[in-house]
């Protein structure tokens, strides 16, 4: 299983993004969170932010919608070339038509789930899906603490991932992950490791982002 780390710029220093983004280069992806104030409490960037961030970025956005009305919003994001679109499953009643619509436009779709919601409703959608995300917080802010409590929900999609061939999908947890706790999460199954602080809070994002893959590839996953 390859392990992916994607820093979360935000931690970063919004007031010198480009050079921020130029700080993680050895990153996978570039994680982008993007917030309306409705979905969760607090309001991050939109579509010519994310444009921008697209055009200087060393590495593929990976961007994170916790924004309500997906459907009206994701396929932007994708047309501006994003590498891979994630949106939530509480935010539409029709994951599989967004998800299409995005592959079409050329990105990876991307399905995430917060943590009180269940896996097992989507399941059966997995073929249509690049991406599934596990929050391991509750989506909305940086720095808080890894809910271990996701680890079974986390082994409980690698196991759906891994019986199934018509299934690839990347496996992506984002909160809390630090030195500390990525090794119970790639244990786990998560391959895709989203790091917010961790990253951008060190003195040397290149070396946090080494370690941190370096640590996940010794603790592969284990039936
Ligand atoms: C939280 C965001 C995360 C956040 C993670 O809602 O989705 O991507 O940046 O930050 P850390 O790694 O600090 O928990
Ligand atoms: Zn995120």
């Amino acid at each position: 299983m390859t392990v992916r780390i994607n820093p979360s710029i935000l931690t970063a220093d919004f007031a010198n993004l480009q050079s921020e983004v130029e700080r993680v280069h050895n990153a996978d992806a570039l994680h982008v969170d993007v917030m309306d104030n409705h979905f969760v409490p607090n309001l991050t960037f939109g579509p010519t932010m994310v444009g921008r961030l697209q055009e200087v970025s060393p590495v593929p956005l990976d961007v994170h919608l916790m924004i309500t009305d997906v459907d009206r919003w994701a396929p932007g994001y994708a047309e501006l070339g994003a590498f891979s679109v994630t949106f939530h499953a509480e935010a539409t009643d029709d994951p599989v038509a967004l998800a299409r619509r995005l592959r079409q436009l050329g990105a990876r779709a991307g399905l995430a789930v917060k943590p009180g919601t269940p896996i097992e409703p989507y399941l059966e959608l997995l073929p249509e899906f690049d991406q599934f995300l596990v929050m391991t917080v509750e989506p909305g802010f940086g720095g808080q603490n890894f809910m271990e409590e996701m680890l079974p929900k986390i082994r409980k999609m690698r196991d759906a991932v891994e019986s199934r061939d018509d299934v690839s999908l990347w496996l992506q947890v984002d909160g809390g992950i630090s030195p500390s706790t990525i090794e119970m999460a790639s244990e786990a199954g998560a391959d895709t490791f989203v790091a917010g602080s961790s990253v951008y809070q060190s003195a040397d994002p290149v070396k946090a982002i080494e370690n941190l893959r370096a640590i996940a590839e010794a603790h592969p996953h284990v039936h």
